[in-house]
């Protein structure tokens, strides 16, 4: 009787087994027949109530049984180790997958073509010149003769004696004067290089955006109203401009141009040091020299000439406080400009 009810058990053991498909299903089947109170555990526990005679060949039944369930079962938790846990019915093709990540430009990108566009409505054309420059186009055209110390202000990487990385889009002035007669009415958006060490503020690269404009009768006046409008439309129509005095070889004379800070509105905050104002750029009229070196005639042409950082643009106009954020490529900073 025993061992036709150990038989039974284990063919009936044998077919749950088979379509336990996950560990739990294997574990509650696994108590079922040899857990504390488990089918089999309870056929160990009747054997000392059975007459002496059937003992032995029961007791030895009964371990065969459960040699053999216990085999199952280490076979049924290696099976559904092995499955994947979801069903294939649960894939569902006709859902429509994750989408992609979209990009966007760059915010120094964006920056200049901002700037360029306010040229452009002023009748501003842009040029483009290469970042690996000659000596001529960086320095001597533009009246810095090679022993001049202005140099130092425009700290250079060179490549070999008279080849370099850019360090100002200066360079594009002349390129463009060079081939063109006037009029002259260009901006130069470009990458630019100094070996700076990086910092909040500074970086080895950088971008600028360079403006010339030359034709007969330009004054200082033309360049006042054409940075002034560019300054209202750029950051806000109520911003003033001030120029201060200052010195470019190729500008004479030469100024350097303050905005009200765009952040306080000129009341004072620690953007602009409390002092109201922010500088954007330098600019100047063209210094004959520099129409000497392209050969346009001194005595007809006059000309203004200026040059801005878009880093610094940008972090005025978008609240950037370190210049690094734009190239490390962290695009949680990034991504906070899909404008
Ligand atoms: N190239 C100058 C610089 O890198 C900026 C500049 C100043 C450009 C005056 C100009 C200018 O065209 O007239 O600091």
């Amino acid at each position: 009787m025993v061992q036709e009810r150990l038989k039974e058990l284990l063919a009936e053991a044998e077919k749950l087994m088979a379509k336990a498909d996950n560990k739990d299903a294997v574990e509650r089947l696994r108590v079922k027949y040899l857990g504390r109170k488990g089918e089999l555990t309870k056929i160990f526990k009747s054997i000392p109530d059975l007459p002496d005679s059937q003992k032995p060949l029961v007791g030895k039944s009964a371990n065969i049984a459960k040699n053999k369930l216990e085999k199952l079962i280490k076979e049924a938790f290696q099976q559904a180790e092995e499955k994947p846990q979801a069903s294939p019915a649960s894939f569902d093709p006709t859902i429509p997958g994750a989408p992609p990540p979209l990009g966007h430009i760059h915010p120094l990108t964006h920056t200049i073509e901002e700037v360029s566009d306010i040229f452009r409505t002023m009748g501003f054309t842009v040029a483009e010149g290469p970042e690996v420059e000659k000596d001529w186009y960086n320095f001597e055209a533009l009246n810095i003769p090679p022993d001049h110390p202005s140099r130092d202000d425009f700290d250079t990487f060179y490549v070999s004696d008279h080849i370099l990385l850019r360090s100002q889009t200066s360079t594009v002035q002349i390129r463009t004067m060079e081939k063109n007669e006037p009029p002259v009415r260009i901006i130069a958006p470009g990458r630019c290089f100094r070996p700076d060490t990086e910092d909040a503020r500074h970086s080895a690269m950088f971008h600028q955006i360079e403006g010339l404009m030359v034709d007969e009768n330009v004054s200082f006046g033309d360049l006042k109203a054409i940075l002034h409008i560019f300054a209202r439309e750029f950051f806000h129509e109520d911003v003033e401009v001030r120029f201060r005095p200052s010195f470019f070889p190729f500008t004479e004379p030469s100024a350097e141009v303050d905005c009200t800070c765009p952040v306080c509105s000129g009341d004072g905050c620690s953007t602009c040091s409390y002092s109201g104002w922010l500088e954007i750029l330098g600019a100047g009229m063209v210094d004959p020299n520099v129409f000497d070196s392209v050969g346009f005639d001194k005595e007809k042409y006059t000309g203004f000439a200026f040059g801005m950082g878009i880093e610094r643009l940008a972090m005025l106009k978008y609240r950037i406080n370190d210049i690094r954020l734009f190239f490390n490529g962290d695009t949680r900073f990034l991504s906070q400009f899909s404008l």
